[in-house]
């Protein structure tokens, strides 16, 4: 039996941009068109995988790479792996598309406004209120990619818009089935 392709889905964007819920709804249709999935979500690595690391430049870097790394196992297993982390340095993230291959970056723009308007966790507010040091976009850099494979914009389009570009990026890049195609191994 054929091996499935695994690929990393590699997500990037400011905090409260949408990488986790785009994630999980992309890792459900995926499911459903029979690939294994795996999320690698910048909050819960942060509970274990990178426990104890804080968000200095040389931390992140360690959290984006050991990211990368799992991500790397999945994927030369057949497995899609999805990472939902800021990963705000692009030589980190350009690490990572190297040591990987099957490597597409997923660049999820959004405004600091919409960021503050919506500030679901408060952390905007207590960032631009100086009370918040080395907060990405705001007190700490972001470097923004310069050849992401995907741009969705979550403060401009729909989250469903934003769904469909990505699937309709990795059909017609041969990396998913079509919908209601057969399953790969089924
Ligand atoms: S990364 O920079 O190392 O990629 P990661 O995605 O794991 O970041 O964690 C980001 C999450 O940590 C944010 O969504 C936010 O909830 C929280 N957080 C706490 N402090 C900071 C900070 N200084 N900068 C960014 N996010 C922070």
């Amino acid at each position: 039996m054929a091996q499935p392709k695994g690929f990393t889905l590699w997500f990037t964007g400011l905090s409260g941009s949408g990488k986790s819920t785009l994630a999980n709804h992309l890792a459900k249709e995926l499911r459903h068109r029979g690939l294994q999935v795996e999320i690698l979500d910048g909050d819960e690595v942060r509970t274990n995988l990178s426990k104890g690391l804080g968000f200095s430049k040389e931390d992140r870097d360690t959290n984006i790479k050991r990211i990368g790394y799992v991500c790397k196992l999945l994927t030369r297993n057949g497995v899609v792996a999805i990472s939902a982390a800021i990963s705000p340095y692009r030589e980190v993230r350009d690490h990572n598309r190297q040591e990987i291959g099957q490597f597409i970056e997923v660049y999820v723009e959004c405004s600091i406004e919409e960021l503050t308007r919506r500030d679901v966790k408060g952390l905007y507010k207590k960032a631009l209120a100086g009370e918040l040091k080395n907060f990405t976009g705001v007190s700490d850099p972001y470097e923004p990619p310069l050849k992401a494979e995907i741009v969705v914009n979550s403060g401009k389009q729909a989250e469903q818009d934003s769904l469909q570009a990505i699937l309709a990026y990795l059909e017609q890049h041969g990396w998913i089935p079509a919908a209601g195609a057969a399953k790969p191994h089924g």
